[in-house]
């Protein structure tokens, strides 16, 4: 069976490797990318690309209609560290947004939704330990505000207007394609760059900060996995709880010192520091593990790995 697929914000970390992977699946033409602004050239290269401003719900619908599209991913948002420099903006683009495809999924022009929340719809007052999927959510910060009001309009959507709508927590994503677009766990890519280019590293974040985290190869395989599991294994319709690994910068540090024995690293917290102190250091993701069998794969020591050569060979770094 083949369906188009629209993802939005699909130039941006996420949005890339995800509408590649959608393309290598479905096939290049059935997956249309679309963003503000244009990708890189991998994107740009390999199928359907249309500039689209998801705050414009006339384009968006235009654009829903053209290619009779039946599951959007709605990748765009303005993350934690931007967010808190441009609130009233960061509320406009990331709420809007999902108001536009919600209405539009109820109206039958779209079939499946997937929007990712995030770990910062969890604040200071939240069990920091092995923090559970149903939990006290404060969060603390604007970035957070939205995804838990996204959240509950998800769940809304779904239980009063039967709108398939599909979303999990992500931790920090790791990955080398593209540059992280402003998020509190962005130390966690920018330490591999500077550990090739410089062999020292100064982490905004303090060394004992633990955050959870992922390779970006595991968080595709989750969204995608999610988005074509029976829609009867899809039990929660807020947003599911999803982990992989946690670390420290002093963590992540020794290990990339067993490939760059003299890689040094400093501390400097910054104003991310309180954003990082008010989010879970670990995630339990058990619902994800038993209604849609998720796994993760990479580990810190194959994350590593992964990210050492990935940068090294796009970014030409020797
Ligand atoms: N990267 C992470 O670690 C992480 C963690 C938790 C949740 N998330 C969530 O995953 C999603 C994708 O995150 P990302 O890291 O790829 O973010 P990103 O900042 O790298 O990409 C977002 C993309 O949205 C685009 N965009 C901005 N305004 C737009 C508009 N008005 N119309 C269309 N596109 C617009 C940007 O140009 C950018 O390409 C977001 O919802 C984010 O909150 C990401």
């Amino acid at each position: 069976m083949t369906k188009n697929i629209l993802v939005i914000g699909a130039s941006g970390q996420i949005g890339t490797e995800l509408s590649l992977k959608l393309r290598e699946i479905h096939g290049n033409d059935l997956v249309i990318a679309s963003d503000i602004r244009e990708g890189n050239e991998e994107l740009m290269q390999s199928g359907p690309f249309e500039i689209l401003d998801a705050t414009n719900f006339s384009d968006v619908e235009s654009i829903i209609e053209k290619y009779k599209i039946e599951d959007v991913y709605l990748m765009a948002a303005m993350l934690s560290a931007t967010a808190e420099k441009h609130p009233m903006k960061a509320w406009s683009l990331n709420m809007d947004s999902l108001f536009h495809i919600l209405n539009l999924a109820k109206e039958g022009k779209i079939k499946k939704v997937f929007w990712p929340s995030s770990i910062a719809v969890f604040g200071p007052t939240t069990p920091k330990e092995n923090t559970p999927q149903t939990a006290v959510m404060e969060p603390s910060t604007v970035y957070g505000i939205s995804k838990q009001t996204g959240e509950r309009w998800c769940q809304y959507f779904h239980d009063k207007y039967g709108v398939d709508v599909r979303s999990m927590r992500y931790p920090g994503i790791i990955s080398y394609k593209t540059l992280p677009g402003g998020g509190t766990t962005d130390y966690a890519i920018e330490i591999f760059h500077e550990a090739l280019k410089n062999k020292a590293y100064t982490s905004y974040l303090s060394e004992t900060t633990g955050l959870p985290m992922m390779y970006m190869d595991d968080a595709i395989k989750a969204t995608i996995d999610l988005m074509e599991a029976p829609s009867e294994k899809v039990k929660i319709r807020s947003s599911y709880n999803l982990s992989a690994i946690s670390f420290t910068p002093k963590e992540l540090a020794e290990e990339i010192r067993k490939h760059i024995p003299e890689f040094s690293i400093n501390y400097a917290p910054d104003f991310r520091q309180k954003i990082a102190d008010s989010w879970p250091s670990d995630i339990d993701d058990s619902e994800a593990r038993k209604d849609w069998n998720w796994k993760h794969q990479y580990d810190l020591a194959a994350l590593t790995k992964k990210m050492l050569d990935g940068v090294a060979e796009t970014f030409e770094i020797n």
